[in-house]
């Protein structure tokens, strides 16, 4: 295996992060990987927006569900899906009120750019030595989050991103089986039960070790918990409401 591959199969989270600080030039550098990212059209449709003020931070953590890691992460970025900036140099030679901007494809550009870049920084990130989490959370509090980051219309924060040096080394979650995820040709749900029992057996024994015996589900288990209660159900009218998702 090639050094890439090893980097990118020795993921984990960090969610304690030591004093060392980043500097400037390494997040420049981690945003030009950033930015190397494929992207449809070229259009670039995200923007980062880096919150070092503590007093903001402080609010994130508390509207991304509490995560003390938001406040003491060295570096703190909102990846944002940005149609803004599209409709900015689209009015340079139109009307305004034309375009469509508001489709459920410039939706899923704006959404795929985002996560593409912010996975290239994840990867220079950690190719540093350095750790990230993303940061979901960040959409449990979606419209005060906006405000807060004052966002224009056609931007959404898709997720944040701790970044620093780990002070903790946590065991690698493991991932499915490869029969589960890679099908030939066709997509093949018979191939789905055997991988899926092999892998709530690998998770119920990582869980149960890693909590120490509190915690002892399957992941089948835990996906059913996830869809028995509805999750950021606000997401449909904050997006509308931002201008996506209109046709
Ligand atoms: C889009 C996205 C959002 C996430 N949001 C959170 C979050 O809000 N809080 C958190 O602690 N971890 C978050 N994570 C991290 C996942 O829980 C983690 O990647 C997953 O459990 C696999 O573990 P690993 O990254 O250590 O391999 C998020 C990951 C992704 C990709």
């Amino acid at each position: 295996m090639n050094e890439v591959i090893k980097l990118l199969n020795g993921h984990r989270s960090i969610r304690k992060f030591s004093e060392q600080p980043v500097t400037d030039e390494q997040l420049h550098a981690i945003i030009s990987a950033a930015q190397s990212a494929s992207t449809s059209s070229n259009v670039q449709a995200y923007t980062i927006i880096r919150v070092s003020d503590h007093g903001m931070k402080e609010k994130l953590s508390v509207l991304a569900d509490n995560y003390s890691y938001v406040l003491e992460c060295p570096v703190f970025l909102v990846w944002c899906a940005d149609l803004f900036r599209l409709r900015t140099a689209y009015e340079l030679h139109e009307n305004p009120d034309g375009g469509y901007i508001s489709t459920t494809e410039n939706f899923i550009v704006a959404t795929v750019d985002t996560a593409l870049a912010a996975q290239n920084a994840a990867v220079a990130a950690e190719s540093l030595g350095m750790g990230i989490v993303y940061i979901g959370g960040i959409r449990t509090n979606i419209s005060e989050v906006a405000k807060l980051l004052k966002l224009p219309k056609y931007v959404y924060p898709v997720f944040g991103m701790c970044i620093g040096y780990p002070d903790q080394t946590p065991g690698q979650r493991p991932r499915l089986p490869l029969q589960a995820i890679l099908h030939e040709n066709t997509y093949r749900p018979e191939q789905l039960p055997e991988p899926i029992a092999q892998y709530d057996r690998t998770m119920k024994e990582y869980i149960t070790q890693r909590t120490g015996g509190k915690r002892t589900s399957t992941w089948s288990e835990d996906m059913k918990n996830k869809l028995k209660t509805p999750a950021r159900i606000h997401m449909k009218s904050f997006l509308e409401e931002q201008g996506f998702l209109k046709n």
